[in-house]
């Protein structure tokens, strides 16, 4: 099948979350399996121009009150099966920021951005004289994808496309200002007829959801969860109502990259038959974060964004979080790499400077999230919503045991411990509460110094987890032929 990724993130080339990592390895593993698969991005500021291969335009993009125009480019993933193509517009693209600055964290002109991404995606595929079979659009600023295939596209060169939307994460949806949807050249009858009104303002991704032939979450779980009003940020009605096209599909992690035997990361390498590695690995964590190197004590690590979707509220909240108790209480050392929301990293700041066995690094740093990774015992992860999660599976293959809420990807990926039989991946709690982690914390260090036999055999269940990537391309490809169908009956509702 010809299958085109309209996205906002695509590794090696942009990456703000997981979303980057997932749609670059989900279509090389696509191609992998035989598919004729392209990805198209826009050209960001940091994409130097003089790396890429401009093979021509300017296409003229229909949105706004005149046309734009917008340059094109082209390069490949890294082995070049997949081709990426780069849309070039100076004013949307032409400054810092994927979605947005740290002084401005949503563009206001986010709406218009992605409209013209994804309305220059149709025209990108008639300047290549290549239409694809799917559109595969991926969280809010691919969502107009689906619509304009749906509601301007569906009698055209793309009369036979299907559309499949995934969903990343429902906590971002992109609402903007009723006046935007002028922009996006759609009939106003369409601001309610395809979905967009969201409490009298414009929802990309509520439109997207009503429009695309087949919708995805990347967990079985997350898939569930969304339709309930807890977990559905005001779209769970839509969501239940379109519960029949939509289903879950655990991501894959990535196995090359994230190899304990092979990742050049790390000062020594390790698999489940030999750990050596592995107490080198934590040793050397010790001294670059300035604790005592001691093989006996029990490191918990967190990689992370510091958002409230990842519980830091539960974690570190100035007067209630659980962290500081966790450290005080017990006989364990705490290493934390995030960045995000302001109040979360002075707090974990200050943290470090009051507690002896708590470290921190705030930024964005591969090589330490890796050495984190390898080094650490256990891996904290209190996701008030975890839509997949990859953190969780990188630690399973290092032999890292997670600490988790039962919540979406994670429930999908981790097994409890149970202390009678040993059996078990990972430490669970059910109710996303300081205390919920503070004793759940305080069950996997009782394990670590009483059930060393237990936290051995996890260790090495835990490193045979394989979540691979080419499943979950089978899985999308089966999901590509239902679309296609549905996209066939199309003009039945019409
Ligand atoms: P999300 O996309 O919601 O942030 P995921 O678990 O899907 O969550 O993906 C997070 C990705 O970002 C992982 O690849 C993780 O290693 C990486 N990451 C997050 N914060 C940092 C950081 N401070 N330094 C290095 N890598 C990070
Ligand atoms: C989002 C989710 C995360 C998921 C990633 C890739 O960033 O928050 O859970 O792993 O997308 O699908």
């Amino acid at each position: 099948m010809k299958i085109l990724m309209v996205s906002s993130e695509a590794v090696p080339f942009a990456k703000a979350g997981g979303l980057g990592d997932a749609v670059s390895a989900l279509a090389l593993a696509l191609a992998r399996a035989g598919h004729d698969v392209r990805i198209v991005l826009p050209r960001y500021y940091c994409l130097d121009r003089s790396r890429l291969e401009s093979i021509g335009g300017p296409l003229g993009v229909g949105v706004g009150f005149a046309e734009e125009f917008a340059g094109v480019y082209r390069s490949s993933l890294p082995g070049g099966a997949v081709p990426v193509y780069f849309l070039d517009h100076e004013r949307f693209f032409g400054r810092d920021g994927i979605y947005g600055t740290k002084a401005e964290p949503d563009f206001a002109d986010n709406p218009q951005r992605f409209a013209f991404l994804c309305r220059a995606a149709f025209q990108l595929c008639r300047s290549l004289a290549w239409i694809p079979d799917i559109l595969h659009a991926h969280d809010w600023p691919a969502a107009l994808a689906p619509v304009y295939l749906r509601h301007l596209e569906g009698r055209t060169e793309f009369a036979k496309t299907a559309s499949v939307l995934t969903i990343h994460n429902l906590g971002y949806q992109g609402v903007y200002d009723k006046e935007s949807f002028s922009f996006f050249r759609l009939p106003w009858a369409l601001f309610h007829g395809a979905g967009f009104e969201f409490y009298e303002r414009v929802n990309l991704l509520k439109a997207g959801l009503a429009s695309a032939d087949c919708l995805t979450a990347v967990s079985p779980s997350y898939a569930r969860e969304i339709q309930t009003p807890e977990q559905g940020f005001g779209l769970d009605g839509l969501l239940r109502f379109r519960s029949a096209d939509l289903v879950g599909i655990l991501n894959g992690a990535d196995l090359d990259g994230w190899d304990p035997a092979a990742d050049p990361f790390l000062p020594a390498n390790f698999s489940a038959g030999d750990l050596s590695g592995k107490a080198a690995c934590k040793a050397e964590l010790q001294r670059e974060l300035g604790l005592p190197v001691d093989p006996a004590r029990p490191i918990v690590a967190m990689v992370s964004r510091l958002v409230e979707q990842k519980g830091v509220g539960e974690l570190f909240g100035p007067l209630s979080g659980s962290a500081y108790r966790v450290c005080s209480d017990m006989a364990l050392q705490f290493a934390v790499l995030g960045s995000g929301e302001r109040w979360c990293e002075e707090e974990v700041r200050s943290l470090a400077g009051s507690l002896p066995n708590f470290r921190a690094r705030i930024g964005y740093d591969e090589r330490l999230a890796h050495l984190m990774e390898a080094g650490a015992d256990f891996f904290m992860m209190p996701s008030r919503y975890e839509p997949c999660g990859l953190n969780q599976m990188y630690s399973l293959r290092y032999g890292t045991l997670p600490i988790v809420h039962r919540t979406g990807g994670l429930a999908d990926t981790v097994e409890n411990y149970n202390q009678d039989t040993g059996a078990g991946t990972g430490f669970m709690f059910d109710n996303l509460t300081p205390r919920a982690i503070y004793d759940t914390a305080g069950w996997a260090v009782w394990a670590w110094y009483n059930r060393p036999e237990h936290i051995k055999a996890m260790r090495e269940r835990a490193m045979a987890k394989r979540f691979t990537w080419d499943r979950a391309a089978a899985e999308f490809g089966k999901l590509y032929e239902r679309a296609l169908e549905r996209a066939s009956c199309r003009y039945g509702d019409a």
